[in-house]
Formats: structure tokens, sequence, C-alpha cells
């Protein structure tokens, strides 16, 4: 429900163009806060922009971005201050760790992590003058790290302990980080995660095709269950709004009921019980390619 001072209230999503990221932008200007909608291309921000929604070009690897978003905070023309800084762009890298080059791991972690800390840290003086909050959008890859996830689930799980240090750093000082952790979300994040599996099997040669080709048809299928099953971005945006404008946040909320299973069950289940489990799984769903 929109309330007068969440409307006198700006805040931030990283990612906008499309998926959870869109729905989020969308969501919170019903909320009625002035969203600040990061997108990298003016297409992109041509098609965002709506009342409450103001789109910034944001590429979160590009400093400059940064310092001019830093810059539009500050000279907020109605003086609103900075409630949120919802983390949400992100990339998926996917190969076998053997496959994957360090300027694939670059990739990833430039965006994934290192993107995120520098957006953070820029606007963390704003976040503290205005006791605001930075949602950070986890994933259930960043609980367990399945085979053929190592990039990504280790950029997760960096994004995890960058969250957990950060909130114990600044509760104290009014400023709460609140982590959110999708499982399977209905987004382009599975075309463009294949589009990149794609690119990255034509490197590999014959001996690792032999390897790892039972893997890689196990996460085509894996990743169109993704799209066909998972939850809607309105309905993600829906619990990121939630993580937003909780009066007490939790320091973490689930999206989805794989994403409460698999951010539980690392806490109950040994790693050989969880190998043997995603064994099997990706044997399953490799045959469905087969
Ligand atoms: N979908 C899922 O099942 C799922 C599950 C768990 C976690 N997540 C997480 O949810 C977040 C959003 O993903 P999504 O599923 O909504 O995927 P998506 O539709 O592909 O959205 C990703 C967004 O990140 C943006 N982006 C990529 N590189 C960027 C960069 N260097 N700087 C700024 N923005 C950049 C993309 O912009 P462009 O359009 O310009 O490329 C796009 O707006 C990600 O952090 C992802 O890891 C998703």
């Amino acid at each position: 429900m929109t309330t007068s001072t969440e409307m006198s209230q700006l805040a931030i999503v990283t990612g906008a163009s499309s998926g959870i990221g869109k729905a989020t932008a969308q969501r919170l200007a019903a909320d009625g806060f002035h969203v600040l909608a990061g997108v990298r291309k003016q297409s992109d921000a041509d098609k965002i922009a709506e009342v409450n929604i103001e789109p910034v070009i944001l590429d979160v690897t590009d400093q400059t971005h940064i310092d001019n978003l830093v810059e539009r905070v500050a000279s907020d023309p109605h003086k609103r201050p900075l409630r949120t800084l919802v983390n949400n762009a992100g990339v998926a890298v996917n190969a076998p760790i053997e496959v994957l080059t360090l300027d694939d791991w670059r990739f990833q972690f430039d965006v994934s992590v290192f993107g995120q800390i520098a957006l953070t840290r820029a606007l963390l003086p704003a976040l503290l003058a205005n006791k605001g909050r930075i949602v950070n959008i986890t994933s259930v890859g960043g609980r367990v790290a399945m085979a053929n996830f190592g990039a990504y689930s280790a950029a997760k799980f960096a994004m995890e302990a960058v969250s957990d240090s950060l909130r114990r750093e600044v509760e104290e000082f009014g400023v709460t980080v609140v982590k959110v952790t999708p499982g399977a979300v209905s987004t382009n994040l599975t075309d463009s995660g294949l589009a990149a599996a794609a690119r990255i099997a034509d490197t590999m040669t014959p001996e690792q095709h032999e390897r790892y080709d039972e893997l890689g048809k196990a996460f085509t299928a894996q990743a169109e269950g993704f799209a066909r099953d998972g939850v809607t971005p309105e309905h993600a945006a829906g619990v990121i709004s939630r993580a937003v404008t909780a009066r007490k946040p939790k320091t973490r909320y689930t999206i989805g009921r794989d994403g409460a299973m698999f951010t539980f069950m690392p806490r109950i289940a040994s790693d050989r019980f969880l190998d043997t489990v995603l064994r099997s799984q990706n044997k399953s769903l490799a045959k469905t390619k087969s």
C-alpha cells in the first residue's frame, strides 16, 4: 500500500531492463517510491520510463555510471532521501570448472560481485545518512553449488558473505541489509545462460565433451525447467517489496518453494547426501535430453 512517506523516498533497482529487476522497479513505483531504474541501453530506458520510474544508465562495472548515479541521488530536485538500493543486476556463466577460462570468471565476478560492491560502497554514505536499506538479490546457487554452476555459485556465495559482513557492520548505524534468495524465476536469465553455456561448450576438447556432455544436457533440461516452472518476476517482485518495506525485516526472504528448500537444505544435509541427490537429479535430467 502506498504511503506518503514512501512517495517522498528514492529507491534504486539495478538490472531493471528485464525479469526480476523490471518487475521490482514497477512494483516499488506502485508502492509509491520514486524509482531510479538502472538499465544499460537507451532503448530499455525508453521502455521502462513511467510515472515514478526514472531510468538511469547504469552498467555496474562502469565507475562513471556509478558516479553519475551518486550525483543524481545527491542532487534530487525534491530532496528525497535514498531509502533503498536493490542490487539485482546479474549474469550467469555456466560451465564445468575445467572448461571455464579466467576471463569467464572475471566477467561473472565483475558484474555479480565487484559491480555490486562498487555501487554499494558509493551509495553507502547516502544510505547511512538516511538509515536506508540494502536488498541483495542472491540465489539458491549461493547456498548449494551444483555441478556446472561453479562461477555463478562462487559469485553468489561471495555476495552471501558480503551481505552478512555488511549487515554486521552497519546495522548499529541504522542501515539494514537484507538478502532475497530466489529459486527458479521465469526470466531471460535462462536464455542468456544457455547462450553463454553453448559458447563455452564450443571451446571444449573432444575429451572434455566426453566428460561433460551429459552434464551439459542436464543443465539445458534444468534451465528449460526454470523457464517453464519458475514463479513469475511479478511474484518475485512482491517478495522484494516486502523485504524493502517491512518495518522489521528478516535477514533473508526466499522466493518460491525451491528457494526455501535449497536455502534450508545445506543446514541439515551432509555434503555426501547432497552429492548423491544432485548426481541422480542430473542423470534424470540428462535422460530427458538424450
Ligand atoms: N531467474 C532466476 O531463476 C534467478 C534465480 C536466482 C537468482 N536470480 C538472480 O536474480 C537477478 C536478476 O536476474 P533475472 O532472472 O531477472 O535475469 P535477467 O532478466 O537476465 O536480468 C538481468 C539484469 O541484469 C542486467 N545486467 C547484466 N549485466 C549488467 C551490468 N554489467 N550492469 C548492470 N546491469 C546488468 C541485465 O541488463 P541487460 O538487459 O542490459 O543485459 C538485466 O537487466 C540476478 O542477480 C540473478 O542472479 C535469478
